[in-house]
């Protein structure tokens, strides 16, 4: 039977309270007694609560990056079926690696509904989060209707600065919606403020030649692509929509069972 191990006297408990010790205060009773049972060095008894404390503060500081980052689901690096994908596994290794995030370069995902955009963008947006980046997800929807609510009351500066922080900016399907004249411009604004000092993640259905459709002006999309596209990976996905795919899977599973 276990017996609680002995409490730290008041003196210590209100030192590492004051300090804001939190895990070490945890886990400190009873790690003196293990330290003592097997006889620790004092130094390793130093080691251990110090990294106890470390590893506690980097994972709060994960789940407060996750909540900011706003993703919209939970996507995952193994969960994306590269088999069933057109992107090449080189392609794939590289994106994984958020070498692209150090050197400040954007990720362009191009293709038709269903081909594991958002989901890819989730993922490396996720596993950004656990590496220590912080990361900011948007709908260009969203993104641009926040931005208009700022350029309202006069704090879109504030606003494209704040998003600009992070060093990861998704923005995903882009060109869903069109854009007017001051959408196109504001979402212009924020792509230079993160042009060359971070990285943007962008998916869009639209090939870029064809952005015309969903940007009003020609100079502005030629400025926003000329941006995006200067230290771009460029990746293509194609065939059919995974959704489709797993509708078809169900349907004939849902056929199986009546036919039973
Ligand atoms: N290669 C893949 N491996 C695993 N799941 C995938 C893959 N591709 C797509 N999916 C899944 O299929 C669904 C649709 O994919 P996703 O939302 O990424 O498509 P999309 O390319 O963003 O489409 P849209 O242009 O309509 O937004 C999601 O649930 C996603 O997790
Ligand atoms: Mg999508």
């Amino acid at each position: 039977m276990s017996t609680a191990p002995p409490p730290l006297t008041a003196e210590l408990e209100a030192g590492l309270r004051r300090l804001k010790l939190a895990e070490m205060r945890r886990i400190a009773p009873e790690l003196l007694v293990t330290a003592k049972t097997q006889r620790w060095s004092p130094e390793e008894l130093l080691r251990v609560l110090i990294e106890a404390e470390i590893a506690a503060r980097e994972a709060s500081n994960a789940r407060a990056r996750m909540k900011v980052a706003g993703f919209p689901v939970t996507k995952t690096l193994e969960g994306f079926d590269l088999v069933g994908s057109s992107i090449k596994p080189a392609t794939f290794d590289y994106l994984c690696s958020l070498e692209w995030i150090r050197a400040k370069e954007n990720l362009c995902l191009v293709g038709p509904a269903g081909t594991g955009k958002s989901h890819l963008l989730v993922a490396l947006g996720i596993e950004a989060v656990a590496k220590g980046y912080r990361v900011r997800y948007f709908s260009a929807t969203e993104l641009v209707e926040t931005l208009y609510r700022g350029y309202a009351d006069n704090s879109v500066g504030r606003l494209i600065e704040q998003v600009a922080r992070a060093d990861l900016i998704l923005i995903d399907e882009v060109g869903f919606a069109p854009l007017d004249h001051v959408g196109s411009q504001l979402l212009f604004r924020l792509v230079a403020q993160a042009y060359e000092r971070k990285s943007l993640g962008i998916a869009s259905h639209w090939p870029f030649e064809q952005w015309g459709h969903f940007l009003p002006e020609q100079t502005v999309a030629v400025s926003l692509l000329d941006r995006i596209l200067h230290h771009a990976n460029v990746v293509v996905t194609s065939g059919e929509s995974y959704r489709m795919k797993e509708a078809r899977t169900r349907g004939k599973g849902v056929t199986q069972k009546l036919e039973r």
